[in-house]
């Protein structure tokens, strides 16, 4: 008897969020992942928004089954703040969506990990799009045991987002980002350097819609993700940042990697967040990260549009 191979085991913990939607989506029509659930965390809208929104997003998928777990609602040590500047009022601003018709398990994120994650006969990969804040509690609780990688959106090795010197996931929880990048947990840093090579043309847009109503769906977080890009950058689109992180897994080689050191500014006020990447070996400091530094742009969005086109 021939056993159907289900790809890398793998959870997801978003803070959906116009790309974080847009990763989901890509995880949850690549055969080379198995997606184990969905945690959730505060970052770009409050855990209640963010939560209702990966339920709103695999309700329109008929994704139902899905396990999703609230994680944390705030940030290690920090103060709350949110990215309505971006995502808008509920976090998915843009589409019509309608409200979710489940809530979301009981468990919390952290224990829903816990659980999924030693009950798997192979190590299980975890991509967070979002804070790691949910990720460095679950580090701290189980000191990583079966987790084979982290593939993180966040940081940058030039300049951020949040501030000059600092990308939003990192900015928004530093302490819980720097326990990451200090676990023995191979870890993969998809930062502003590679998503910002992610940014949506028209062309692209047009091929997404083309592929039917989950593409149009996908059309529609892009034209509201947009906004906040073209008056900040000029630009004609949106980078795709968290389907990156996705893409990275499913398909080794669209991102570039380097193998180097990373460590997270924790004291300073003005390069709070900054991740300190020691591109050019400056340091002795040992290298703990492989850091995205190129993206195959046209792999990435024919990747992109052939798997949205599966979802239709
Ligand atoms: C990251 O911050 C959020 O706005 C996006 O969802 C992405 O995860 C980019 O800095
Ligand atoms: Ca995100």
């Amino acid at each position: 008897m021939s056993v159907t191979p289900k790809g890398i085991p793998i959870i997801l913990d978003l803070d959906p969020g116009h790309d974080d939607a847009i990763a989901l989506l890509l995880a949850l029509a690549s055969p080379e992942v198995e997606l184990l659930g969905v945690t959730t965390v505060y970052g770009n809208q409050t855990l209640e928004k963010t939560t209702a929104n990966a339920l709103r997003v695999l309700d329109l998928v008929g994704r139902d089954d899905m396990p999703v777990a609230p994680g944390a609602d705030r940030p290690l040590v920090r103060d709350l703040t949110v990215a309505s500047h971006v995502h808008g009022d509920s976090g998915l601003d843009g589409p019509v969506l309608a409200p979710p018709t489940r809530a979301a398990l009981d468990e919390r994120a952290v224990d829903f990990m816990d659980r999924t994650i030693a009950a798997s006969d192979a190590p299980v990969t975890l991509v967070p799009t979002g804070p790691l804040t949910n990720v460095a509690l679950l580090l701290e609780r189980t000191g990583g045991a079966n987790i084979d990688r982290i593939v993180l959106m966040g940081g940058a090795i030039a300049e951020g987002n949040m501030t000059p010197a600092a990308e939003f996931n990192i900015w928004a929880d530093p302490e819980a980002a720097q326990a990451v990048f200090s676990s023995s947990i191979p870890t993969a840093m998809i930062g502003l350097d590679v998503t910002h090579q992610a940014v949506t043309t028209p062309a692209v847009i047009e091929r997404l819609v083309a592929t039917g109503q989950v593409g149009a769906f996908v059309a529609d977080l892009v034209e509201f993700f947009s906004v906040y890009h073209r008056e900040t950058y000029g630009w004609d689109g949106a980078p795709i940042h968290d389907a990156v992180a996705v893409a990275h897994l499913i398909r080794p080689g669209l991102v570039t990697t380097v193998h180097r050191n990373v460590e997270v500014e924790l004291v300073s006020e003005l390069c709070r967040g900054r991740t300190v990447v020691d591109l050019w070996r400056r340091t002795e400091r040992d290298a703990n990260a492989d850091v995205g530094v190129a993206l195959d742009t046209g792999g990435f969005f024919d990747l992109l549009v052939e798997r949205i086109g599966r979802l239709a």
